[in-house]
């Protein structure tokens, strides 16, 4: 079975096809970053614009890839949400037109799962697992029963950890996506440099808060004796707020895990998937915690963690496995929480 994938939610451009054997065929991204990079952040109608500009030749390209034509494919699938709603829309139309014209199945694919599925295609790993999702827009647990068969086990009350790490870089002077130049600067800083918060660390539920550790680095960065024009400053901040980061995260973990048993006393596994997964050091707390709870620790390959095609045709491949083919007046969702029914809301 040959599946081709689109995503457009974002800031990538991106086309896959693989084979319900684990195959990647063909991954196609054509990242926007440096149309985006001179306002420090993704500029909505500019993404859209060049979803539109750009698809039709990466979907072309992704297929002279795999050596396929359209009458190859057995199924297309699109991420139909959430997200930035303009470049959700252009690549939900052309899934549906290549579906429409080639009388093939279609997918609509909810962004989240398809990170949350993505480690089930690069490793064998069951039903249900804990996903531990991280990325610009998003910080959950969701429990993994099956395709379409999530709950959410908590998640941030107000910024998202990707977007603490591309705020807190923006206050240092460092460009945007943050997240990876703040990893890379924060190898040469003293983590324990300055003592930052760990919002919600203790509490007994699994949800997340990053807007006071981001406050606090502006705070700390606004004082009139931090000189940021010392390269060593820079690092040591980095590196402090990246182990707050990741220690409130590691702490949360620990937390979801048990809620997690509660309900899946047999599932001993947590997967990471999402932009902030591919960050070693979290990679690494996450591990030491899994040690600690006698879970196995799963993560795709960095390149599969951040925006892709290939995580969409994987879940489209997962859907087409349990039947789950969607109709073609399927709408687009800016907003799409994990646990909500397929059919809600469809227009
Ligand atoms: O999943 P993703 O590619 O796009 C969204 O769906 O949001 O995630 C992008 C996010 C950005 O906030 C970026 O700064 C963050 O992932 N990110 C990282 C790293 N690489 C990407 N954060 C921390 N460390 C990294 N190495
Ligand atoms: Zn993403």
């Amino acid at each position: 079975m040959l599946i081709l994938g689109i995503e457009t939610s974002c800031d990538e451009t991106a086309a896959a096809v693989v084979s319900d054997d684990r195959a990647i065929l063909s991954n196609v991204i054509l990242t926007q970053l440096e149309e985006h990079k001179p306002f420090g952040g993704v500029v909505p109608e500019i993404a859209a614009r060049s979803h539109l500009q750009n698809l039709p030749k990466v979907i072309e390209t992704a297929l002279t890839d795999a050596r396929l034509t359209f009458a190859d494919l057995d199924g297309v699938a699109a991420t139909a949400g959430p997200g930035l709603i303009g470049g959700v829309m252009v690549g939900l139309m052309a899934a549906k037109s290549i579906a429409l014209v080639h009388q093939l199945p279609f997918f609509a694919i909810n962004h989240m799962e398809a990170h949350a599925l993505t480690p089930r295609l690069t490793e064998n790993i069951d039903f249900p697992y804990l996903a531990l999702l991280v990325s610009g827009g998003h910080s959950q647990f969701v429990a993994v029963a099956g395709p379409n068969d999530h709950k959410i086990l908590g998640t941030t009350i107000d910024d998202a950890i990707g977007e603490a790490f591309d705020k807190s870089a923006n206050l240092l002077g460092l460009p945007y996506p943050g997240g990876p130049e703040i990893e890379a600067i924060a190898k040469d800083g003293d983590p324990t440099a300055y003592d930052l918060p760990r919002p919600l660390k203790g509490r007994p539920n699994c949800d997340f808060s990053f807007s006071g550790l981001k406050t606090a680095v502006r705070k700390l960065v606004e004082r009139p004796e931090t000189q940021l024009q010392e390269g060593s400053t820079v690092a040591d901040i980095a590196a402090s707020f990246q182990a707050a980061a990741t220690e409130v995260t590691g702490e949360r973990t620990q937390q979801a895990i048990d809620m997690f048993k509660h309900i899946y006393p047999k599932g001993n596994t947590l997967v990471a998937a999402g932009g902030v997964a591919s960050n070693e050091i979290l990679r690494r707390e996450l591990y030491n915690v899994t040690q600690l709870k006698g879970f196995q620790f799963v993560a795709p390959p960095v390149n599969l963690c951040t925006d892709n095609g290939a995580m969409v045709a994987w879940a489209g491949i997962e859907h087409f496995k349990v039947g789950a083919m969607d109709s073609l007046d399927f709408a687009p969702r800016p907003r799409w929480p994990l646990d909500e029914f397929k059919t809600a809301g469809q227009g």
